[in-house]
Protein backbone atom coordinates (compact mmCIF):
# COMPACT_ATOMS: atom_id res chain seq x y z
CA UNK A 1 0.00 0.00 0.00
CA UNK A 2 1.72 3.64 -1.18
CA UNK A 3 1.20 6.08 1.35
CA UNK A 4 0.89 9.08 0.05
CA UNK A 5 0.88 12.49 1.85
CA UNK A 6 -2.33 13.64 3.64
CA UNK A 7 -2.73 16.71 2.18
CA UNK A 8 -3.11 15.35 -1.03
CA UNK A 9 -6.52 13.71 0.24
CA UNK A 10 -7.42 17.61 0.76
CA UNK A 11 -6.95 18.51 -2.56
CA UNK A 12 -10.58 18.90 -4.64
CA UNK A 13 -11.18 18.95 -8.15
CA UNK A 14 -13.36 20.63 -10.96
CA UNK A 15 -16.62 19.02 -11.24
CA UNK A 16 -17.34 20.20 -14.53
CA UNK A 17 -14.35 17.95 -16.43
CA UNK A 18 -16.58 15.03 -14.84
CA UNK A 19 -19.28 16.47 -16.06
CA UNK A 20 -17.92 16.42 -19.48
CA UNK A 21 -16.57 13.02 -19.42
CA UNK A 22 -20.63 11.79 -18.54
CA UNK A 23 -21.38 13.49 -21.14
CA UNK A 24 -18.81 12.43 -23.89
CA UNK A 25 -19.20 8.60 -22.20
CA UNK A 26 -23.50 9.36 -23.17
CA UNK A 27 -22.61 10.63 -26.72
CA UNK A 28 -20.56 7.87 -27.27
CA UNK A 29 -23.76 5.79 -26.61
CA UNK A 30 -25.53 7.36 -29.42
CA UNK A 31 -27.31 10.05 -27.19
CA UNK A 32 -27.81 13.81 -28.19
CA UNK A 33 -26.02 15.03 -25.99
CA UNK A 34 -26.29 19.99 -25.58
CA UNK A 35 -23.34 20.86 -23.67
CA UNK A 36 -24.37 23.80 -21.33
CA UNK A 37 -22.07 22.14 -18.86
CA UNK A 38 -19.06 23.70 -19.93
CA UNK A 39 -16.97 27.06 -19.41
CA UNK A 40 -15.15 27.75 -22.64
CA UNK A 41 -16.39 29.40 -25.48
CA UNK A 42 -17.86 27.66 -28.63
CA UNK A 43 -15.51 29.69 -30.91
CA UNK A 44 -12.06 28.94 -32.74
CA UNK A 45 -9.40 31.23 -31.86
CA UNK A 46 -8.70 33.46 -34.45
CA UNK A 47 -6.53 32.35 -37.75
CA UNK A 48 -4.20 35.23 -37.39
CA UNK A 49 -3.81 34.00 -33.61
CA UNK A 50 -2.88 30.23 -34.50
CA UNK A 51 -0.84 31.73 -37.71
CA UNK A 52 1.50 33.58 -35.49
CA UNK A 53 2.08 30.15 -33.20
CA UNK A 54 2.71 28.14 -36.76
CA UNK A 55 5.61 30.75 -38.09
CA UNK A 56 7.08 31.07 -34.09
CA UNK A 57 7.42 27.19 -35.25
CA UNK A 58 8.60 27.33 -38.57
CA UNK A 59 11.10 30.40 -37.46
CA UNK A 60 12.54 27.87 -34.85
CA UNK A 61 11.17 29.08 -31.36
CA UNK A 62 11.72 25.24 -30.12
CA UNK A 63 13.23 25.92 -26.49
CA UNK A 64 12.45 27.18 -23.29
CA UNK A 65 12.12 30.96 -22.99
CA UNK A 66 12.87 33.19 -19.86
CA UNK A 67 10.38 31.40 -17.40
CA UNK A 68 8.83 34.84 -16.52
CA UNK A 69 7.94 34.93 -20.52
CA UNK A 70 9.34 36.54 -23.61
CA UNK A 71 9.63 40.56 -22.98
CA UNK A 72 7.73 40.75 -26.35
CA UNK A 73 5.28 39.13 -24.69
CA UNK A 74 5.52 40.69 -21.64
CA UNK A 75 5.52 44.25 -23.05
CA UNK A 76 2.64 43.64 -25.06
CA UNK A 77 0.38 42.76 -21.53
CA UNK A 78 1.88 46.05 -20.77
CA UNK A 79 0.52 47.63 -23.65
CA UNK A 80 -2.64 46.02 -23.56
CA UNK A 81 -3.25 46.94 -19.73
CA UNK A 82 -2.47 50.49 -20.16
CA UNK A 83 -5.17 50.34 -23.04
CA UNK A 84 -7.71 48.61 -21.26
CA UNK A 85 -7.33 49.73 -18.10
CA UNK A 86 -5.35 53.13 -18.33
CA UNK A 87 -2.80 52.13 -15.81
CA UNK A 88 1.04 51.51 -16.02
CA UNK A 89 2.63 48.22 -15.35
CA UNK A 90 5.93 47.49 -15.79
CA UNK A 91 6.71 44.29 -17.82
CA UNK A 92 9.12 43.45 -15.10
CA UNK A 93 5.85 42.88 -12.70
CA UNK A 94 4.11 40.22 -15.24
CA UNK A 95 4.66 36.92 -14.96
CA UNK A 96 3.46 34.54 -18.14
CA UNK A 97 1.57 31.20 -17.02
CA UNK A 98 0.47 28.43 -18.66
CA UNK A 99 -3.04 29.27 -17.70
CA UNK A 100 -5.04 31.25 -15.60
CA UNK A 101 -5.31 28.59 -12.70
CA UNK A 102 -1.35 28.22 -12.25
CA UNK A 103 -1.60 31.66 -10.77
CA UNK A 104 -4.11 30.91 -8.67
CA UNK A 105 -2.32 27.62 -7.22
CA UNK A 106 1.26 30.03 -6.92
CA UNK A 107 -1.15 33.08 -5.01
CA UNK A 108 -2.22 29.89 -2.20
CA UNK A 109 0.97 27.92 -2.18
CA UNK A 110 2.52 31.66 -1.31
CA UNK A 111 -0.03 32.22 1.83
CA UNK A 112 -1.42 29.17 2.90
CA UNK A 113 -0.07 27.17 5.56
CA UNK A 114 -2.08 25.73 9.14
CA UNK A 115 -2.90 28.58 11.03
CA UNK A 116 -3.93 31.07 8.15
CA UNK A 117 -6.68 31.65 6.83
CA UNK A 118 -7.72 32.67 3.00
CA UNK A 119 -10.86 34.17 1.66
CA UNK A 120 -12.73 33.24 -1.29
CA UNK A 121 -15.92 33.29 -3.07
CA UNK A 122 -18.58 30.98 -2.03
CA UNK A 123 -19.87 30.18 -4.71
CA UNK A 124 -16.81 30.38 -7.13
CA UNK A 125 -14.52 28.94 -9.14
CA UNK A 126 -13.86 25.54 -7.57
CA UNK A 127 -9.95 25.54 -7.70
CA UNK A 128 -9.78 28.34 -5.14
CA UNK A 129 -11.05 26.17 -2.41
CA UNK A 130 -9.49 23.18 -3.31
CA UNK A 131 -6.10 24.41 -3.39
CA UNK A 132 -6.52 26.31 0.07
CA UNK A 133 -7.23 23.39 1.35
CA UNK A 134 -4.57 21.68 -0.13
CA UNK A 135 -2.11 24.24 1.85
CA UNK A 136 -3.74 23.49 5.07
CA UNK A 137 -4.69 27.21 5.74
CA UNK A 138 -8.60 27.86 6.50
CA UNK A 139 -11.05 28.26 3.89
CA UNK A 140 -13.32 30.99 4.57
CA UNK A 141 -15.83 31.80 2.15
CA UNK A 142 -17.18 35.26 1.30
CA UNK A 143 -20.49 34.48 0.38
CA UNK A 144 -21.91 35.69 -2.81
CA UNK A 145 -25.99 36.08 -2.81
CA UNK A 146 -28.61 36.27 -5.10
CA UNK A 147 -30.70 39.40 -4.16
CA UNK A 148 -26.61 41.35 -4.40
CA UNK A 149 -26.83 39.84 -8.19
CA UNK A 150 -24.23 38.03 -7.05
CA UNK A 151 -21.79 40.65 -6.19
CA UNK A 152 -19.87 40.24 -2.89
CA UNK A 153 -20.72 43.30 0.20
CA UNK A 154 -17.20 44.38 1.06
CA UNK A 155 -18.65 44.87 4.37
CA UNK A 156 -18.89 41.57 4.47
CA UNK A 157 -15.37 40.38 3.45
CA UNK A 158 -13.69 43.32 5.54
CA UNK A 159 -15.58 42.24 8.39
CA UNK A 160 -13.76 38.41 8.23
CA UNK A 161 -10.16 40.00 8.57
CA UNK A 162 -8.27 38.29 11.39
CA UNK A 163 -5.11 38.41 12.45
CA UNK A 164 -4.85 35.01 10.87
CA UNK A 165 -6.08 36.14 7.03
CA UNK A 166 -3.16 36.34 4.48
CA UNK A 167 -4.98 36.21 1.58
CA UNK A 168 -8.51 37.44 -0.63
CA UNK A 169 -9.40 35.52 -3.51
CA UNK A 170 -11.96 37.71 -5.57
CA UNK A 171 -13.48 37.34 -8.85
CA UNK A 172 -15.24 39.87 -10.88
CA UNK A 173 -17.40 39.27 -13.53
CA UNK A 174 -17.47 35.70 -11.60
CA UNK A 175 -17.99 32.34 -12.46
CA UNK A 176 -20.32 30.23 -12.01
CA UNK A 177 -22.89 33.11 -11.48
CA UNK A 178 -22.27 35.78 -14.28
CA UNK A 179 -22.20 38.66 -11.12
CA UNK A 180 -20.50 41.57 -11.57
CA UNK A 181 -19.32 43.73 -8.65
CA UNK A 182 -19.75 47.30 -9.03
CA UNK A 183 -17.50 50.33 -8.51
CA UNK A 184 -18.57 51.28 -5.07
CA UNK A 185 -17.83 47.89 -3.47
CA UNK A 186 -14.60 47.62 -5.15
CA UNK A 187 -13.96 51.44 -4.12
CA UNK A 188 -15.01 50.44 -0.59
CA UNK A 189 -13.39 47.39 -0.52
CA UNK A 190 -9.94 48.60 -1.56
CA UNK A 191 -10.14 52.18 1.17
CA UNK A 192 -10.24 48.57 3.71
CA UNK A 193 -7.89 46.84 2.46
CA UNK A 194 -5.43 49.54 2.69
CA UNK A 195 -5.91 49.46 6.03
CA UNK A 196 -4.46 45.49 6.18
CA UNK A 197 -1.01 46.38 4.56
CA UNK A 198 -0.12 42.82 5.34
CA UNK A 199 -3.27 40.83 3.78
CA UNK A 200 -3.13 40.27 -0.12
CA UNK A 201 -5.88 40.23 -2.80
CA UNK A 202 -5.82 37.92 -5.45
CA UNK A 203 -8.28 39.60 -8.32
CA UNK A 204 -9.01 37.05 -10.87
CA UNK A 205 -10.55 39.32 -13.81
CA UNK A 206 -10.03 36.38 -16.52
CA UNK A 207 -13.91 37.46 -17.99
CA UNK A 208 -12.93 41.01 -17.59
CA UNK A 209 -13.65 41.37 -21.19
CA UNK A 210 -17.12 39.76 -21.40
CA UNK A 211 -19.39 42.47 -19.48
CA UNK A 212 -22.92 43.62 -20.68
CA UNK A 213 -25.35 46.08 -20.60
CA UNK A 214 -22.72 48.85 -20.56
CA UNK A 215 -21.39 47.67 -17.64
CA UNK A 216 -17.29 48.71 -16.96
CA UNK A 217 -15.09 46.23 -16.22
CA UNK A 218 -13.29 47.98 -12.63
CA UNK A 219 -9.74 46.21 -12.52
CA UNK A 220 -8.15 46.31 -9.29
CA UNK A 221 -5.08 47.58 -10.99
CA UNK A 222 -6.51 50.94 -11.03
CA UNK A 223 -6.12 51.33 -7.33
CA UNK A 224 -2.53 52.45 -6.88
CA UNK A 225 -2.83 52.29 -2.95
CA UNK A 226 -3.25 48.66 -2.80
CA UNK A 227 -0.34 47.74 -6.20
CA UNK A 228 1.98 46.17 -3.30
CA UNK A 229 -0.84 44.01 -2.22
CA UNK A 230 -2.23 43.08 -5.25
CA UNK A 231 -2.24 39.97 -7.67
CA UNK A 232 -3.89 40.75 -10.89
CA UNK A 233 -4.91 37.21 -12.85
CA UNK A 234 -5.75 37.43 -16.58
CA UNK A 235 -5.17 35.44 -19.61
CA UNK A 236 -5.89 34.56 -22.86
CA UNK A 237 -8.11 31.26 -22.56
CA UNK A 238 -11.80 32.64 -22.59
CA UNK A 239 -11.37 36.46 -24.12
CA UNK A 240 -9.52 34.66 -27.26
CA UNK A 241 -11.29 31.83 -27.10
CA UNK A 242 -7.65 29.71 -26.23
CA UNK A 243 -8.56 27.40 -23.45
CA UNK A 244 -6.37 24.86 -25.00
CA UNK A 245 -3.35 26.63 -25.59
CA UNK A 246 -2.63 26.97 -21.45
CA UNK A 247 -1.44 31.10 -21.87
CA UNK A 248 -2.27 33.94 -19.04
CA UNK A 249 -0.61 36.06 -17.11
CA UNK A 250 -0.10 37.46 -13.91
CA UNK A 251 0.46 40.92 -12.44
CA UNK A 252 2.64 40.60 -8.80
CA UNK A 253 3.85 43.14 -6.39
CA UNK A 254 7.17 43.77 -6.46
CA UNK A 255 8.29 41.73 -3.08
CA UNK A 256 6.95 38.48 -5.21
CA UNK A 257 7.97 38.47 -8.81
CA UNK A 258 11.31 36.49 -7.50
CA UNK A 259 9.19 33.99 -5.51
CA UNK A 260 6.75 33.21 -8.25
CA UNK A 261 9.29 33.06 -11.19
CA UNK A 262 11.32 30.48 -8.84
CA UNK A 263 7.90 28.41 -8.59
CA UNK A 264 7.45 28.81 -11.79
CA UNK A 265 11.17 27.22 -12.67
CA UNK A 266 10.43 24.50 -9.98
CA UNK A 267 7.00 23.70 -11.78
CA UNK A 268 7.17 24.27 -15.42
CA UNK A 269 9.76 26.39 -16.67
CA UNK A 270 7.63 28.64 -18.85
CA UNK A 271 5.23 28.45 -21.35
CA UNK A 272 5.67 27.06 -24.79
CA UNK A 273 7.32 29.52 -26.94
CA UNK A 274 4.99 29.22 -29.77
CA UNK A 275 1.78 29.68 -27.69
CA UNK A 276 4.06 33.08 -26.38
CA UNK A 277 4.17 34.35 -30.05
CA UNK A 278 0.58 33.64 -30.52
CA UNK A 279 -0.87 35.58 -27.14
CA UNK A 280 1.83 38.69 -28.46
CA UNK A 281 -0.41 38.33 -32.47
CA UNK A 282 -3.86 37.97 -30.01
CA UNK A 283 -3.40 41.19 -28.12
CA UNK A 284 -1.60 43.50 -31.21
CA UNK A 285 -4.00 42.06 -34.03
CA UNK A 286 -7.51 43.09 -34.84
CA UNK A 287 -9.98 42.50 -31.79
CA UNK A 288 -13.09 42.42 -34.15
CA UNK A 289 -13.85 38.93 -33.53
CA UNK A 290 -13.66 39.26 -29.66
CA UNK A 291 -16.64 41.85 -30.23
CA UNK A 292 -18.20 39.31 -32.78
CA UNK A 293 -18.15 36.81 -29.80
CA UNK A 294 -18.77 38.86 -27.10
CA UNK A 295 -21.82 40.17 -29.10
CA UNK A 296 -22.79 36.73 -29.81
CA UNK A 297 -22.64 35.86 -26.05
CA UNK A 298 -24.52 39.18 -25.33
CA UNK A 299 -27.15 37.93 -27.65
CA UNK A 300 -27.72 33.89 -25.84
CA UNK A 301 -27.62 35.51 -22.44
CA UNK A 302 -30.79 37.84 -23.32
CA UNK A 303 -32.86 34.36 -24.85
CA UNK A 304 -31.44 32.56 -22.20
CA UNK A 305 -32.42 34.25 -19.45
CA UNK A 306 -36.16 34.56 -20.15
CA UNK A 307 -36.54 30.86 -21.18
CA UNK A 308 -34.77 30.05 -17.46
CA UNK A 309 -37.35 32.26 -16.00
CA UNK A 310 -40.29 30.76 -17.56
CA UNK A 311 -39.14 26.79 -16.49
CA UNK A 312 -41.40 25.41 -13.79
CA UNK A 313 -39.20 25.78 -10.15
CA UNK A 314 -36.77 28.25 -12.15
CA UNK A 315 -35.68 31.73 -11.22
CA UNK A 316 -32.88 33.58 -12.73
CA UNK A 317 -31.40 37.24 -11.98
CA UNK A 318 -29.84 38.60 -15.06
CA UNK A 319 -26.18 37.79 -15.41
CA UNK A 320 -23.55 41.03 -15.55
CA UNK A 321 -20.90 38.97 -17.34
CA UNK A 322 -19.23 36.18 -18.61
CA UNK A 323 -20.86 33.16 -19.85
CA UNK A 324 -22.94 32.04 -17.31
CA UNK A 325 -26.78 32.21 -16.40
CA UNK A 326 -27.19 30.80 -12.48
CA UNK A 327 -30.92 30.46 -11.67
CA UNK A 328 -31.85 29.35 -8.31
CA UNK A 329 -33.85 25.74 -9.00
CA UNK A 330 -35.17 25.69 -4.94
CA UNK A 331 -38.87 25.43 -6.41
CA UNK A 332 -38.19 22.52 -8.10
CA UNK A 333 -37.93 20.85 -4.70
CA UNK A 334 -34.94 18.65 -6.13
CA UNK A 335 -31.00 19.83 -5.14
CA UNK A 336 -29.30 20.98 -7.54
CA UNK A 337 -27.02 17.60 -7.63
CA UNK A 338 -30.10 15.61 -8.16
CA UNK A 339 -31.77 18.14 -11.28
CA UNK A 340 -28.18 18.11 -13.10
CA UNK A 341 -28.16 14.07 -13.20
CA UNK A 342 -31.69 14.25 -14.09
CA UNK A 343 -31.16 16.77 -16.63
CA UNK A 344 -28.58 14.89 -18.12
CA UNK A 345 -29.31 11.49 -18.11
CA UNK A 346 -32.88 11.91 -18.90
CA UNK A 347 -32.93 14.87 -21.13
CA UNK A 348 -29.34 14.93 -22.35
CA UNK A 349 -28.70 18.08 -21.05
CA UNK A 350 -24.85 18.70 -19.13
CA UNK A 351 -25.03 21.63 -16.71
CA UNK A 352 -23.06 21.80 -13.31
CA UNK A 353 -24.53 21.86 -10.00
CA UNK A 354 -24.05 25.12 -7.99
CA UNK A 355 -23.10 22.74 -5.10
CA UNK A 356 -19.76 21.95 -7.00
CA UNK A 357 -19.13 25.70 -6.75
CA UNK A 358 -19.36 25.80 -2.66
CA UNK A 359 -22.01 25.66 -0.47
CA UNK A 360 -23.64 28.60 -1.49
CA UNK A 361 -24.37 27.51 -4.54
CA UNK A 362 -27.20 24.93 -2.92
CA UNK A 363 -30.29 25.62 -5.05
CA UNK A 364 -28.60 26.73 -7.74
CA UNK A 365 -27.22 25.20 -11.61
CA UNK A 366 -25.01 26.48 -14.18
CA UNK A 367 -25.80 27.16 -17.20
CA UNK A 368 -22.92 28.04 -19.95
CA UNK A 369 -24.55 30.00 -22.92
CA UNK A 370 -21.54 28.96 -25.16
CA UNK A 371 -23.47 27.20 -27.29
CA UNK A 372 -25.44 28.39 -30.30
CA UNK A 373 -29.17 30.12 -29.42
CA UNK A 374 -31.06 26.93 -31.55
CA UNK A 375 -29.28 24.70 -29.29
CA UNK A 376 -30.19 26.24 -25.77
CA UNK A 377 -33.66 26.71 -27.09
CA UNK A 378 -33.42 22.89 -27.76
CA UNK A 379 -31.99 22.44 -24.04
CA UNK A 380 -34.48 24.58 -22.50
CA UNK A 381 -37.77 23.00 -24.22
CA UNK A 382 -36.02 19.36 -23.24
CA UNK A 383 -36.23 20.58 -19.75
CA UNK A 384 -39.06 22.15 -19.56
CA UNK A 385 -40.45 18.40 -20.84
CA UNK A 386 -38.76 16.49 -17.94
CA UNK A 387 -39.83 19.13 -15.24
CA UNK A 388 -43.61 19.04 -16.68
CA UNK A 389 -43.56 14.88 -16.97
C1 LIG B 1 -12.89 32.35 -12.68
C2 LIG B 1 -11.90 31.55 -13.44
N1 LIG B 1 -10.60 31.76 -13.23
C3 LIG B 1 -9.66 31.05 -13.88
C4 LIG B 1 -10.00 30.07 -14.78
C5 LIG B 1 -8.93 29.24 -15.40
O1 LIG B 1 -8.56 29.62 -16.65
P1 LIG B 1 -7.47 28.82 -17.46
O2 LIG B 1 -8.19 27.84 -18.31
O3 LIG B 1 -6.78 29.90 -18.26
O4 LIG B 1 -6.54 28.17 -16.52
C6 LIG B 1 -11.35 29.83 -15.06
C7 LIG B 1 -11.74 28.78 -16.02
O5 LIG B 1 -12.84 28.34 -16.12
C8 LIG B 1 -12.33 30.59 -14.38
O6 LIG B 1 -13.63 30.40 -14.59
Amino acid sequence: MLKTAESLNRLGTETAFEVLARAADLEKQGRDIINLGIGQPDFKTPEHIVEAAIKALRDGHHGYTPAQGILPLREAVSADLAKRHDVEVDPGLITIMPGGKPTMFFAVLMFGTPGTEIMYPDPGFPIYRSMIEYSGAKPVPIPLLEDKGFAFSADDVLSQITPATRLIIINSPGNPTGGAVPREEIDRLVAGLARHPDVALMSDEIYSQMLYDGREHVSLLTYPEIRDQLILLDGWSKTYAMTGWRLGFSVWPKALVEPVVRLAVNCHSCVNAPTQFAGIAALEGPQDQVRTMVAAFDERRRAIVPMLNQLPGFRCVEPGGAFYAFPNVSGTGMSAKELQNRMLEEAGIATVAGTSFGIHGEGYIRFSYANSKENIARAIERIGTLLTG
